[in-house]
């Protein structure tokens, strides 16, 4: 079998991510103490790990240097370029939600709004769809200060816990989508690696479905 290259979101996904390969007998071994290395061969099955950032996932899948990779539909929502979206892997659950100061009225006014959000295009889109005008302003992380700080009336971030929302006195008022990790796969890749791929798409069906019934 020829080996794949797959690109795995950093961070948190990543966790839940090696828990799910070893589920379908992965040894992920390499991947426990990564150090600063970014690429890991995995020692039983044929496919090389590449560490990166969710919106790189994308990038380099839709470039074909990675054969697949595993990111969150937040990503693939904003960034939306052609690959194929094969699998959810039901992991990295979270949504995307709009969320205000505890308080404020949100919809109780005719004056334009602020939103602050790290996805300005899932976020142009949502209110789009309502039909209002609003102005987007892109932050990077910690969307929650903006509100606090005046920028923003409100804003479009993801949510798994609510923890940070609350620490921040923020309250979520409306979901705007739910949220998990996808497999992609590279369009030309499909079809010269079908064999291989389809051999890891089926074994993440298994360890989805071994997930389901614990
Ligand atoms: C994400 C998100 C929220 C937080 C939500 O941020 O942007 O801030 O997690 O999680 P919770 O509902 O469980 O509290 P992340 O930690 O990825 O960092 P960032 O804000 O810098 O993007």
């Amino acid at each position: 079998m020829n080996r794949l290259r797959i690109a795995l979101t950093k961070g948190r996904l990543q966790k839940q991510t090696m828990a799910l390969f070893e589920t379908m007998g992965l040894d992920c071994e390499p991947l426990h103490n990564p150090g600063r290395r970014l690429i890991h061969s995995l020692p039983n099955y044929p496919i090389d790990i590449v560490l990166a950032k969710g919106p790189d996932v994308v990038t380099y899948v839709e470039h074909g240097v990675c054969h697949m990779g595993i990111v969150g539909k937040d990503s693939i929502m904003e960034l939306g370029r052609s690959f194929y979206e094969v699998l959810d892997l039901g992991i990295g659950k979270c949504r995307f939600a709009l969320a205000v100061q505890e308080g404020d009225d949100f919809y109780g006014t005719y004056k334009s709004r602020r939103i602050a959000s790290k996805y300005p295009n899932v976020t142009r889109e949502f209110f789009e769809k309502k039909g209002m005008d609003v102005s987007v302003i892109r932050i990077e992380g910690s969307v929650e200060l903006a509100p606090i700080l005046g920028l923003a009336d409100a804003i479009v971030d993801l949510v798994e816990t609510g923890d940070t929302l609350r620490a921040n006195g923020l309250i979520p008022i409306e979901d705007v989508a739910q949220i998990s990790a996808r497999l992609i796969v590279n369009t030309a890749a499909m079809k010269l690696y079908r064999t291989e791929i389809l051999d890891f798409v089926e074994r993440c069906e298994a360890g989805i479905h071994a997930n389901e019934q614990e």
